[in-house]
């Protein structure tokens, strides 16, 4: 156990002499978590394989899976990668500062462990104040993947990085909630054609309004783990968003949602199981669950994606045996938030119709 500093910082106006602090830590090979617009991030000094591989260490994560390399300037990404594809330059004018990833081949000056053996690299500029500032401070590009425990939901909260990884990072810079609240949408451009490895905060319509020619990777929507070889990004093998409830995904209309889920409901208090409901401002008056939450408007899709990950965490938090979410739209934000939930379910999903 090391001993966790906490330090607050102003999201709009970040602490210099806190941020100095916390940028000697980066510099030094130790692990910081940041807040960016999308969630919280471990942070360790990209281009040093010692503090990468620390990172690893304090979120028990396989060493298969790379982290997003963060920049606090677009030029910068000139030094860490072969090539930037014409594709890239209008992407990144468009979209950064903001939630995109992009996955670049690899200059040679990017270790290994940092992109665990890939010929690639993903890069990404985020928004958030806190965030550019410590990467600046630094003075070299962050490491930084979610800032929780493998498997478990991305924090949105500094409180939330506590939970997982109090006595096993130096900082937290709390910065308050974060704003989108899922990741960011992970674009691969070392290959043919601009395809989309993880749906995020960008949504894939504005993508696609920018490039024309996108696709989406088959895994963004599977409904079942797809085999090893079609995955293309790491991630997508590992088990991800897990509260420690069973997750039920209940998909169709929104009537016969309600139904199957008032059915589940049921179904699992007679047998004595604690249930807690995922549900939306319009569905919760329909469930007599233990724990009923709303992820708000099914029709406030930005609002919905923000308060998901923290949802999955406070419902988890009641100790229920189950959780029965429900399905919500797949335009704009709503992509990510059923990606989430299909993986965070394992794939349990249950059609109703
Ligand atoms: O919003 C975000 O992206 C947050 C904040 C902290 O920036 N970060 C984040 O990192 O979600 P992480 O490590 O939890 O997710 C990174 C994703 C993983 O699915 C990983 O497999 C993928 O990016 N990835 C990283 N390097 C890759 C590469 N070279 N090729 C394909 N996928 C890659
Ligand atoms: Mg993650």
């Amino acid at each position: 156990m090391k001993e966790t500093l906490l330090l607050k910082v102003n999201s709009q106006k970040p602490d210099a002499s806190k941020i100095e602090v916390a940028a000697q830590f980066i510099r030094k090979g130790r692990l910081v978590a940041f807040p960016t617009e999308t969630v919280y991030g471990l942070g360790a000094e990209a281009l040093n394989a010692d503090a990468v591989l620390a990172l690893f260490e304090a979120k028990k994560r396989p060493l298969d899976n790379p982290p997003i390399v963060h920049v606090a300037d677009p030029n910068e990404v000139y030094r860490i990668v072969e090539e930037v594809p014409k594709t890239a330059e209008l992407l990144m004018k468009q979209f950064w500062p903001g939630p995109l990833t992009l996955v670049f081949r690899r200059s040679s000056i990017v270790p290994n462990v940092t992109v665990a053996g890939l010929d690639t690299v993903a890069v990404r500029m985020p928004k958030h104040k806190v965030a550019l500032a410590l990467i600046r401070q630094s003075g070299c590009p962050i490491a930084a993947p979610s800032a929780n425990l493998a498997g478990k939901p991305s924090p949105t909260t500094a409180h939330h990085v506590f939970e997982d990884l109090n006595g096993r990072i130096d900082v937290i810079l709390d910065g308050g909630p974060t704003n989108i609240g899922v990741e960011s949408t992970v674009v691969d451009l070392s290959v043919d054609q601009p395809l989309v490895l993880r749906p995020g905060g960008t949504p894939f319509e504005a993508l696609k309004q920018v490039l024309g020619e996108i696709k989406l990777h088959p895994f963004v929507l599977a409904e079942a783990e797809l085999p090893l070889e079609k995955t293309r990004s790491p991630g997508m093998r590992h088990k991800h968003y897990a509260p420690k409830a069973e997750v039920i995904l209940v998909e169709g209309n929104v009537s016969a949602v309600i139904t199957k889920v008032q059915e589940l409901t049921e179904f699992y208090r007679q047998k004595g199981t604690k249930v807690g409901v995922l549900a939306t401002d319009e569905t919760q008056g329909s469930y007599r669950a233990d724990v009923v939450k709303s992820l708000g408007s099914r029709f406030n899709l930005p609002l919905v994606a923000q308060r998901l990950f923290r949802l999955l965490r406070e419902i988890d938090a009641e100790n229920v045996g189950v959780i029965i979410a429900e399905s919500v739209s797949s335009e704009g934000l709503g992509l990510a938030v059923m990606n989430r939930l299909r993986k965070a379910s394992g794939y349990h999903i249950i059609k109703a119709n």
